[in-house]
Formats: structure tokens, C-alpha cells, sequence
């Protein structure tokens, strides 16, 4: 069995041909001996992009319903970079009768999302609870096989679009045993979750696949150990797991403790990335909110981290106030920690650019590129140039910076060459043609500087500034 690793050069050969997401290419660049960046101070004005500028993630739950208040959505465009369904990807929303599948919901929040340069996280495939009546007083080999079901038909719908799953969600007990959780999905044999977890491998080959739980934070916890030695054994079995969620909901309960870096370490150590999935903190403590995020940036193998909510009246548990915003939408003390934070902390790994691209599928028709693009264009009349200068680069992609002057209000037009795809972007509101290749960013108050991360997809040529308009 290979093993699943990601932004791997060498053709693929196995099942799973992946190619490499936004998500996930630390171990594997730490393994080919990639030089840590140092911890440099940088300045991202917004969540997403601090995180982006570090080759992470900032992401949010996000209900369908909500995407019509205004003050929401402006929030939600300006601060995130990576989006989960509430509820919209449960099992009782997409299969709410046998065989009857019903994505409405789910793709108002996908197309949301993917349109504004957002990935998305999708969240869940298999889980005890909300699930659909039918499914709830099914059993035995009925209900595995409708359950994997559910899997092929969910995750091929959104192949492609999804960039992680939680395959399964929180299947093991609390308390002391360290063992699974009964329920009717546990009760149609041990092995349910690998079975799901090859299920949704086969259905989208692409996305990275995660378990997901919560009371999995404290390291000494006996759940904490049973998740532990269950991602283990997948990894030595050749399961095709590829990341490891924390739900991390904080409260008086089950607080933040400190040894949670310990805990994100020691399962990437298995070989996973982890990703902090549910956050929220009871009362919102900035400290305790810098500490966890300090604790992923530590880790090189933290790739992201969601928070459950944008403002603390869309909670789940709004009287604990626990989120990053106000009721009314302002920033909170643990927002400023948050930033900082992110901003302070360690880009992932790098890794030297390849030394030669691969061969194109298709030779060049036209003329052959000239050697250097250009990186500045003259104002064509609008009274604005815009310069491009590259930034980070990664295994599978790439930051590019760029410059505006001469204008406080503009709108500069950027094009990325097929098959790169924009993932992310910052200090800036994007807009794409339809072809996806051509970015349109508008200043939206956050300075003259705007980035974007480019997925190479194998070809590492420099986006190019087509325009800058004064408005
Ligand atoms: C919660 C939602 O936030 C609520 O709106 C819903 O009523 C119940 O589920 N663990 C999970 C999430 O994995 O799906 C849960 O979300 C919170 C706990």
C-alpha cells in the first residue's frame, strides 16, 4: 500500500492518483528536507489572509439561511478563506429519504464559497447523530450498505469541489474507556470506519479525508489515546486517511489545556495533517484563543483552523458567547489575539521550486512566450500601475504580491494560466470571468497591497498584471 502523500512529483500509479490541494503538502516537504521559513512578523489585516500568508487556512460554519443578513455575509467575504456547512452536509440534508438526495442547501454555501475564492470543508459523511429517520431504525447489513451509499453519492457530488471531509465524525466514546461509541453505525461492525473511509477514497480520489471528533484536545485524555491508536493502525494498514479533525469546542467542561500542542504533534507525527475544525471558547478569552492558535502554528502539519460561527448570535451555543464577533458584528479582544497570532507565527514548510516543469499535454500553438513576463503595467489611462512580485512558494503552490500605486481606489486585473486555480486571496475583493482565469480585484479598504495564492497544478509560471483602473 503507498502511502498518501501529497504534492509527491513521481507520476502516479496507485488508486489514489491525488493531485495536490491548498490543504496539505507539510510532511511531505518535511520529509524531502524543505527549509522552515523563519518565524517573521508579517501583516495580514484579516483572518484568511494572515492565515494564507502562512500557507493556512482561516475558515468558518456557515448556514445557508444567514447567507441573506448582509452584516453576516460582509463578515464572512472579508475575514474567511475556507467554509464548512452547519448542517447542510449532515446526513438528514442530503439523504432525507433513501436514495432521495437533496443538495440545495449545501450548494448555496458551496457556490458562495467557490466564488469568492473560498474553499470548502465538507462536513459529514457518516456520523451517529442527525441522521435521517429512515436511517435511524435501520441496522446490520442494511444499514452499512446504505450507509456507504451515502458516501459514494455525497462525495461524488461535490468531487472536486470539497477540499476535505470528515468521513466520519465522532465515533468514539467518552469517559474512560477509550473505545468506540455504540450506536447503530458502530453496532454493523468494527470495522464501519475504514469501510467509509474507502468509500469516500474511491468516490473523490482528490479530497484529503479526515476523522473528526471533539473531547480529543487533552492528550492524556483515554478518547484522545483511542483516536490516537485508531489513525495509527489506518496508517500501518494503509486505510486512506489523510487528516485528523479537532473539533476543540472549549468550555468550563473541557477546557483548553496545554498540552493540545502536544496532541496536534503527536498525530501529525503519524503521518496526517490535523486541522483545528469546530473552535469555539466559552466566553472567548483572548489568551486561550492565542494559545490555540499559537499551538497550530507550531505545528507544521496544523494546515488550518475554523472557527464554529462568525458572530456569537450564529452559535450553536450563543450564551457561552464564545466566537471571534460581537452580536453586533464588531471584533472582539480574542479577534485581535486571533490576528496576531496568525501574523506572528511560522509559515509551513517551503520547498525549492522544481527545477524543471514537467512537459505540457498540449505544445504551444502561438508564439512561444516571451522569457520574463512583464510585472508592471503602464496605467493604461486609469492613473494606476500595478506591480507583481512573487512571494512564498510551496510544493504544490505559490503567494504573488501586488503593489498598487498612484490610486486609492482601483481594480486590477490579474491573469493565471489554465491549470493554475487563485485558492486564496487577501486585502482585495476578487471577482473572476467565467473562465476562472482571470481575477479582477477591487480595493476594499485594506491598503495598496493585495496578495493571492496560486495552485500550480504543474505549471509555475507567474501570473500577469493585464490592468490597473483608478475608480
Ligand atoms: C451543531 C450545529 O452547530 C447546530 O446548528 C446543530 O443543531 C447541531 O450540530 N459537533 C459537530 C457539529 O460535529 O456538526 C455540531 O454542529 C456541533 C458539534
Amino acid at each position: 500500500m503507498t502511502e498518501r502523500c501529497h504534492g509527491d512529483t513521481r507520476p502516479p500509479t496507485g488508486p489514489r492518483a491525488r493531485t495536490a490541494i491548498v490543504l496539505a503538502t507539510a510532511a511531505l516537504l518535511a520529509a524531502t528536507g524543505a527549509a522552515f521559513l523563519p518565524s517573521t512578523a508579517s501583516a495580514g489585516t484579516t483572518l484568511g489572509a494572515s492565515a494564507a500568508e502562512k500557507g493556512r487556512y482561516f475558515g468558518t460554519a456557515v448556514a445557508a439561511s444567514r447567507l441573506s443578513d448582509n452584516a453576516y455575509t460582509t463578515i464572512l467575504n472579508r475575514e474567511f478563506n475556507m467554509v464548512t456547512a452547519e448542517n447542510e452536509m449532515k446526513m438528514n440534508a442530503t439523504e432525507p429519504q433513501q436514495g432521495r438526495f437533496s443538495y440545495g442547501a449545501a450548494e448555496q454555501i458551496v457556490n458562495h464559497a467557490r466564488s469568492r475564492g473560498m474553499s470548502v470543508r465538507g462536513h459529514t459523511l457518516a456520523w451517529h447523530s442527525q441522521q435521517p429517520g429512515w436511517m435511524e431504525s435501520m441496522s446490520g447489513s442494511a444499514l452499512r450498505q446504505a450507509m456507504l451509499n451515502h458516501v459514494t453519492q455525497v462525495a461524488t457530488h461535490f468531487r472536486g469541489q470539497v477540499v476535505a471531509w470528515d468521513v466520519v465524525n465522532e465515533a468514539f466514546a467518552d469517559g474512560g474507556s477509550g473505545g468506540r461509541r455504540d450506536s447503530n453505525l458502530q453496532r454493523t461492525g468494527n470495522d464501519w470506519i475504514e469501510a467509509a473511509f474507502r468509500a469516500a477514497d474511491a468516490a473523490d480520489p482528490n479530497a484529503k479525508l479526515c476523522y473528526n471528533d471533539y473531547n480529543t484536545d487533552n492528550w492524556t485524555h483515554a478518547k484522545t489515546q483511542g483516536v490516537y491508536n485508531m489513525v495509527r493502525d489506518f496508517k500501518a494498514r494503509g486505510v486512506p486517511i489523510d487528516c485528523v479533525g479537532f473539533q476543540s469546542h472549549f468550555n468550563n467542561n473541557s477546557p483548553y489545556v496545554s498540552n493540545y500542542r502536544t496532541t496536534l504533534s503527536s498525530f501529525a507525527a503519524l503521518g496526517v495533517d490535523v486541522q483545528i475544525t469546530e473552535l469555539d471558547i466559552q466566553g472567548a478569552p483572548a489568551n486561550t484563543y492565542r494559545s490555540v492558535v499559537e499551538d497550530c502554528m507550531a505545528v507544521p502539519r496544523c494546515n488550518g483552523i475554523t472557527v464554529w460561527g462568525i458572530r456569537d448570535s450564529d452559535s450553536w451555543l450563543a450564551s457561552q458567547t464564545p466566537l471571534l464577533f460581537n452580536s453586533n458584528g464588531s471584533k472582539k479582544a480574542a479577534y485581535d489575539a486571533v490576528l496576531a497570532a496568525l501574523n506572528n507565527g511560522s509559515a509551513v514548510p517551503t520547498t525549492a521550486p522544481p527545477t524543471s516543469a514537467p512537459p505540457t499535454s498540449v505544445p504551444p500553438t502561438s508564439a512561444p512566450p516571451t522569457s520574463v513576463p512583464p510585472t508592471t503595467t503602464p496605467p493604461p489611462g486609469g492613473g494606476c500601475t500595478a506591480t507583481l512580485q512573487d512571494s512564498t512558494r510551496w510544493g504544490d503552490r505559490f503567494n504573488s504580491q501586488v503593489t498598487v500605486s498612484g490610486a486609492s481606489n482601483w481594480s486590477v486585473v490579474v491573469a493565471v494560466t489554465p491549470p493554475q486555480k487563485v485558492s486564496a486571496t487577501w486585502n482585495g475583493s476578487p471577482s473572476w470571468d467565467s473562465s476562472g482565469n482571470v481575477m479582477t480585484m477591487r480595493s476594499n479598504g485594506s491598503g495598496n497591497v493585495f496578495g493571492f495564492t496560486t495552485m500550480a497544478n504543474g505549471n509555475w509560471t507567474r501570473p500577469q498584471v493585464l490592468s490597473c483602473t483608478a475608480s
